[in-house]
């Protein structure tokens, strides 16, 4: 477990399945994430069973818990995805699913400890991430945490109706170092 002054970060259980489904069914929350069929109960069932077993070595997956006093509760989920051992990379993935905890300062949070864990515990080197243009929260989220933009992949998504620019992001060790 990994924790804040926020926010924890626990492994997934299965019965996180229902958290899931709630937050990756919210077109509000989808929209930012490039899902958009629904999102079925067995399908969920799949992806946790699956971080159990092949996913087990390349992902490191967690749900974020807000703490509050002695209890904390699930609001999101965070994790390492697609970790390669030969180029110590790995890529953010981030969705607060609970809206009302939106700009708060819990996402941030979530993702400078993620990051700790990446550099310190993974040994990465490096951690890629990416944005929809229009998502001003996250665009933000990322520079504040020690981003650096590399590029845009220009009308790359669909969504509401027009297509959009993908915001790459690209975080080194040593940059990270630097603003510990
Ligand atoms: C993106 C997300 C992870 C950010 O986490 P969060 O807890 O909401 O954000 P935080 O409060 O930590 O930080 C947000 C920053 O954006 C700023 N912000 C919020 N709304 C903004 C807006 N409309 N324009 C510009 N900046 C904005 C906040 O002021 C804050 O910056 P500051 O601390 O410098 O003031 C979260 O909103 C989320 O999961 N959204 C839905 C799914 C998603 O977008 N996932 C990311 C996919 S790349």
């Amino acid at each position: 477990m990994l924790k804040g002054k926020l926010v924890l970060l626990r492994p997934v259980q299965r019965t996180d399945a229902g958290y899931f489904l709630k937050w990756f069914n919210d077109p509000e929350v989808t929209q930012y994430l490039g899902m958009y069929l629904p999102m079925t109960e067995m399908a969920e069932q799949k992806y946790i069973e699956e971080l159990g077993a092949s996913k087990a070595a390349t992902d490191a997956p967690f749900v974020v818990e807000a703490i509050d006093g002695d209890k904390s509760k699930p609001i999101g989920s965070i994790g390492l995805h697609r970790i390669n051992p030969k180029d110590h990379s790995a890529t953010l993935g981030i969705a607060i699913g609970d809206k009302q905890y939106w700009s708060k300062g819990y996402g941030t949070e979530a993702a400078r400890l993620i990051i700790k864990y990446g550099f310190e515990q993974v040994n990465l080197h490096r951690i890629s991430s990416s944005a929809w243009s229009f998502n001003e929260r996250s665009l933000r989220l990322h520079l504040k945490v020690g981003f650096r933009e590399e590029g845009r992949r220009r009308e790359a998504v669909y969504i509401n109706g027009a297509y959009h620019d993908e915001v790459m992001f690209g975080l080194l060790r040593e940059e990270w170092e630097k603003l510990k």
